[in-house]
């Protein structure tokens, strides 16, 4: 996702020169059955640990993860010294003497600074509005992560579907889950991505069926398949991952997260990352270069460029009539009037041109050499 950042920061910054509204990337939610791994998956996907994880029950209410990109403390203190660099609405974080931190709705005013104390809010106010007693509430928790390291998107941690209940659970828990996360998904600017165990079934997946009823076609869902390492002896997901059993217009991505073992002996991100290559290597060696943590977070910037680049045309109708609009007003004047924002405008628009064309042209080469096994990415 990091080579994603400086595009988008630059491209968001034309939207907001031009007084329009911020590109919107799609929310990317995640969706399965209870420990299929969407907790891990997104944390992979954040490069850091700080989601509840475990067996059971953990994620027991929505968790809507705000990412905000701002510059790095350096540049940040600078700003802050007053040194020459133009404020904006990135940057207005005063005070904050970290690389990254987050902040909950809920406490507003208090800056978190390490993913230990991020992760422990989280489970208190997981507490708080559901119980201690496995209960689940539709009441988001909604945290911002504010990093240089992270694109301005936002993910979605959602409570798996379940069949039986237990502890405080309600009797129609299975129905108030999956009405939990079709509110979600139903969004058509979401991004799903159906998370399915290895190990059991992919025809009998929860998350497959759930997508598929907002999701027709396919257009806007990712199987991600979780648990790769955990087969039966003698078996494994190849057929699976090529999409011989359910094609996925999207593509299927098959992973190896942090087993409870690694939770419990804090086995870094950074370590699971390279024992999952070697897993595939080993396993799927024809499979190695689509598959993976970092494949996955690959497709998903690949799927975000092209939303993006669906959205250009807009915005360049957008640069043309607003030119159009200060040229007739300097003409009403009658004669030549140094107008600073038409100045302005000469620059974004050629900015937005020039940048337009960029990543017309990078999509165009995502699309014709990188597009696994001949699927159209339609989003
Ligand atoms: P969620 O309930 O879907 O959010 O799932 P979690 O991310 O909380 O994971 C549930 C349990 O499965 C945890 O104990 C994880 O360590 C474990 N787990 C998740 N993905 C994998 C995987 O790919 N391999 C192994 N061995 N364990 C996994
Ligand atoms: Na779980
Ligand atoms: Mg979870």
């Amino acid at each position: 996702m990091e080579t994603l950042i400086p595009t988008i920061n630059r491209l968001q910054e034309v939207f907001l020169t031009l007084g329009a509204e911020i590109i919107q990337l799609p929310q990317i939610v995640v969706v399965g059955s209870q420990s299929s791994g969407k907790s891990s998956v997104l944390e992979s996907l954040v490069g850091r640990d700080f989601l509840p994880r475990g067996s059971g029950i953990v994620t027991r209410r929505p968790l809507v993860l705000q990412l905000v990109n701002v510059p790095p403390l350096q540049e940040r203190l600078k700003i802050e010294n007053g040194n020459g660099i133009k404020q904006n609405a990135q940057n207005s974080y005063p005070g904050v003497k970290a690389e990254e931190w987050g902040t909950f709705l809920h406490c507003k005013n208090q800056i978190f600074t390490g993913f230990q104390e991020i992760r422990r809010e989280i489970e208190a106010e997981t507490e708080r509005g559901s119980g201690d007693n496995k209960g689940i509430s539709p009441e988001p928790i909604y945290l911002k992560i504010f990093s240089p390291k992270v694109l301005n998107l936002t993910l979605v941690d959602l409570p798996g579907i379940t069949k039986v209940p237990v502890g405080d659970q309600p009797k129609d828990i299975e129905a108030q889950v999956q009405e939990m996360i079709l509110s979600f998904i139903s969004n058509p600017n979401c991004l799903i991505l159906a998370v399915s165990p290895a190990n059991s079934d992919l025809a009998t997946s929860d998350a497959l069926k759930l997508a598929r009823e907002v999701d027709t076609d396919g257009r806007r869902t990712l199987l991600v398949v979780s648990k790769l390492d955990l087969m039966d002896a003698g078996t494994d997901a190849l057929e699976v991952l090529l999409g011989r059993v359910i094609p996925v217009r999207l593509g299927i991505i098959g992973v190896v997260n942090r087993s409870q073992h690694d939770i419990n002996t804090q086995k870094s991100l950074e370590d699971s990352m390279k024992d999952e290559q070697a897993f595939l290597q080993r396993h799927y060696p024809s499979l190695v270069s689509r598959a993976g943590s970092r494949y996955l977070a690959k497709t998903l910037s690949r799927l975000l460029m092209h939303h993006i680049r669906d959205c250009l045309p807009d915005l360049k109708t957008r640069v043309t009539v607003l030119s159009a609009q200060y040229q007739a007003r300097l003409n009403s004047y009658g004669q030549p009037v140094e107008d600073h924002s038409a100045t302005l405008l000469q620059i974004v628009t050629k900015f937005a041109s020039d940048y337009c064309n960029t990543i017309e042209g990078t999509a165009r080469h995502i699309q014709t050499s990188e597009l696994c096994g001949g699927a159209r990415i339609c989003y």
